[in-house]
């Protein structure tokens, strides 16, 4: 009997990045001395989950009846204020949002692919990009294209990007692109302010030619050695077009379980902003109904009671350090190497660039290394390798993609 429809007919039932995980698990099981670069949660050295013991407080001191509750459709109110507000700082943008609760970052690339284009149309991201992208769009039917990320300078391909943006203005009479910085999932790149100022050219233009939405996927930000700075690029984009900034709760408040997140849309046009916070809450009425009530009480609290926001911060101070020595550790041992990577300096991933990946992957899993292959790359996970592993990652990786 033919009960599913075609494009649902052959679906792969297990994410790639999970059925990976699955078999490092399996193999260290057995006693084998597995490195798993494959899980993009933060571990800590002895690769138990690496938590906000003032989150997890926080998130235990949720009322009971507020836990049990429903909260509003479009998320709670003072939740929404306090993340936007942390988020957005003294920006111009603080002025001009509107925002909905979404399950975790997902939840809010889903809203923005909904509300923003129509069935069939594009997204546009660089080549390099979290495999869910495509499948969130597939599964929405839309399509993912993509500009070339590097130029041959091994930087942020911006004349790319701007033919890119050009030609599907000219396609679809729209333009939604979602870039994911800083601390690029996969390939850990955090664009310069050259290069953000020829993003932000680009996009100032095309808002003034077509309806034009940006999507910064800040999922990273917290463990980002700028985390304002990007905010200046994207305000004069807010004048005449819309930025959204799809927020998760899952890596910067290491709540990754709890489906946390928001999609915020920023734009100067009143009644635009009006309109699209009613399509957003729509959306939501028609996917989850309503959010996590206690997760987004536990980030609230966490944001706005000083002392709770004090001992956050201090504690994420530890996972970024413990993160940084990773970071320090793999390019000091990938100088003088032959692997070919970006300019990595922070995030839970880096990739490398290499010509047979999957046969990369093979070699590397028969000595117990584990790592996610791509077009043209590896991603290695570093958020999941202890400190005292990365040397031994890095000579494997050496020996195994050239
Ligand atoms: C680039 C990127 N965006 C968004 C997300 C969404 O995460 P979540 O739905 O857990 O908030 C992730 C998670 O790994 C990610 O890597």
């Amino acid at each position: 009997m033919k009960y599913l429809p075609d494009r649902n007919a052959a679906r792969p039932g297990d994410d790639p990045i999970f059925a990976l995980n699955k078999k490092a698990q399996a193999r260290r099981a057995l006693g084998a001395p597995v490195i798993n670069a494959t899980v993009g949660a933060l571990l800590e050295d002895d690769s138990s989950l690496a938590v906000l013991p003032a989150v997890l407080e926080a998130l235990r001191n949720v009322p009971a009846l507020k836990a049990s509750g429903y909260a509003p459709i479009s998320g709670d109110p003072a939740y929404l204020q306090a993340i936007a507000k942390d988020l957005l700082g003294d920006s111009s943008l603080a002025s001009m949002y509107t925002a909905v609760a979404t399950p975790g970052g997902t939840g809010a690339l889903r809203h923005a692919l909904s509300v923003f284009t129509e069935r069939g149309q594009s997204v546009l991201t660089s080549n390099f990009y979290w495999g869910p992208y495509a499948t969130i769009a597939d599964e929405h039917e839309r399509v993912i294209d993509t500009f070339a990320m590097f130029g041959s300078d091994g930087g942020f391909d911006t004349a790319a990007f701007a033919a890119a943006i050009e030609k599907m203005a000219t396609a679809q009479g729209r333009v939604l692109v979602f870039l994911n910085d800083p601390c690029h999932n996969p390939t850990g790149y955090s664009m310069s302010a050259a290069e953000w100022e020829q993003v932000r050219d680009t996009l100032v233009a095309c808002s003034a030619r077509v309806p034009t939405v940006v999507l910064a996927d800040v999922a990273y930000l917290a463990f980002a050695k700028d985390t304002k700075g990007f905010l200046s690029y994207l305000e004069p984009i807010a004048e005449n077009g819309v930025v959204l900034f799809a927020w998760s709760g899952s890596k910067g408040f290491a709540l990754y379980g709890q489906r946390v997140g928001a999609l915020i849309a920023c734009t100067r046009d009143e009644s635009a902003r009006g309109a699209i916070g009613r399509a957003m809450s729509y959306a939501c009425r028609g996917t989850w109904s309503n959010c996590n009530a206690s997760a987004m009480d536990a980030v609230r609290a966490c944001l706005t009671d000083p002392a709770m926001d004090a001992r956050v911060r201090a504690e994420r101070e530890r996972l970024r350090g413990l993160l940084d020595t990773r970071v320090d550790a793999f390019n000091a041992a990938a100088a003088g190497k032959n692997l070919r990577y970006p300019r990595y300096d922070g995030g839970f991933f880096v990739t490398l660039f290499c010509g047979d990946p999957k046969g990369a992957m093979e070699k590397l899993e028969a000595r117990d290394v584990f790592v996610v292959p791509g077009p043209g790359s590896l991603r290695v996970a570093l958020c999941s390798v202890p400190a005292a592993e990365v040397d031994r990652l890095v000579s494997e990786l050496n020996d195994c993609t050239v």
